[in-house]
């Protein structure tokens, strides 16, 4: 070895030639490293839905969501849409009388849900809508599906859901996602829809959809809550102990026609959701669920934590775990972050 200083080596270990900070100096570089991005195309916006009463109604759990009648719906689509939001999910506000034990509020084609997507498509035709497939906020009970003696049924439930996707479909939603987690609806619902015209119509399968207690100030906003009161979904929502089994889960919905698969909740399963990409390479989405968002703005409030940038950390966070979009009841706030740098 020569002993020119050009060839002396450092001693190992203590001056790294190799400095991961280098990239890290500045902000262009930390932009131009930067291996995912957030825009409001990654955003879907989950949007509770009223009849009557006040333009918009607070959910308590939920600080800054409101219910919102068809009006005040419509403003919030022009808002979303202009805002680069590609896409609502609408969730129904079920008065208690309306609640049934077959849930057969769900498929008039007049209930809130039908109304709403007609005047969405009417007055803000550019922005997509997405719709739930579950019983829960139509029934009495409070559950995703049709009970006998203490029992969740399956098939008799899938015929539930077809005559509700159906009427989402006729009223013009354009991607059905069924959250009820009974075996083998997604190919009911997808021939269902191709024997009755709506062959364009997508579906979202809720995949691997977790028994979470996460849901909680969701069953409030939809009315659900007292409904089911202290009984639970591990029935037939998933055991937040099993990560194969979501892959199954993803393989049986990919075989029935699923177009959009997603996982649900959202940062405490990012390993199902990466897992679920690479497995699957589909169209993978994720929800931060109501849970999610109500303890991130409790935090905020007590000033524990710093709301804006915790709501834009959590959302790259989806999109470094494989997610192509993710539903998010802070969409509208990210963009308005995004759009401030
Ligand atoms: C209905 C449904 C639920 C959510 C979405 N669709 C609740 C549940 O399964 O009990 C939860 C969404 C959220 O918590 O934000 N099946």
């Amino acid at each position: 070895m020569s002993d020119s200083p050009k060839h002396s080596r450092q001693p190992f270990g203590q001056y790294p030639r190799i400095r991961m900070r280098r990239n890290r100096s500045d902000d262009w570089v930390r932009r131009m490293v930067a291996e995912k991005v957030l825009t409001p195309a990654d955003f879907i916006w989950p949007v509770f839905v009223k009849e009557g009463g006040a333009a918009k109604e607070p959910v308590p759990s939920l600080p800054g969501v409101n219910r919102l009648t068809v009006p005040a719906l419509l403003k919030a689509a022009e808002q979303a849409a202009r805002l680069g939001i590609p896409m609502l999910s609408l969730f129904p506000f079920v008065p208690k009388e309306k609640k049934t034990e077959d849930a057969r509020e769900c498929w008039r084609a007049d209930n809130v849900i039908g109304k709403a997507i007609r005047a969405l498509k009417k007055a803000v035709p550019e922005i997509g809508i997405m719709s739930d497939v579950a019983l829960d906020p139509y029934i009495s009970h409070g559950q995703d599906g049709l009970e006998r003696g203490g029992r969740i049924l399956n098939d008799e439930t899938i015929e539930v859901l077809i005559r509700q996707s159906l009427a989402l479909a006729e009223a013009g939603c354009d991607v059905v996602g069924p959250s009820d987690m009974m075996d083998g609806r997604i190919g009911r619902i997808r021939d269902a829809l191709d024997a009755n015209g709506f062959q364009h119509v997508k579906i979202m399968a809720y995949s691997a959809k977790y028994a979470s207690n996460f849901y909680g100030p969701f069953r409030e906003a939809v009315g659900s809550k007292s409904a089911l009161g202290r009984a639970d979904k591990r029935t037939y929502q998933m055991n937040p102990a099993n990560g194969d089994e979501a892959l199954r889960e993803g393989a049986l919905d990919v075989a029935e026609g699923a177009d959009m698969l997603m996982v649900k909740p959202g940062l405490p399963y990012l390993d199902v959701l990466w897992r679920m990409k690479e497995t699957f390479k589909m169209p993978t989405f994720a929800y931060q669920v109501s849970g999610e968002y109500a303890m991130l703005k409790a935090a905020a409030a007590n000033g524990w934590l710093d709301n804006d940038k915790c709501v834009l950390e959590t959302l790259m966070c989806f999109k470094r775990a494989g997610a192509d979009g993710i539903l998010t009841y802070s969409a509208v706030e990210a963009c308005e972050l995004l759009a401030k740098g």
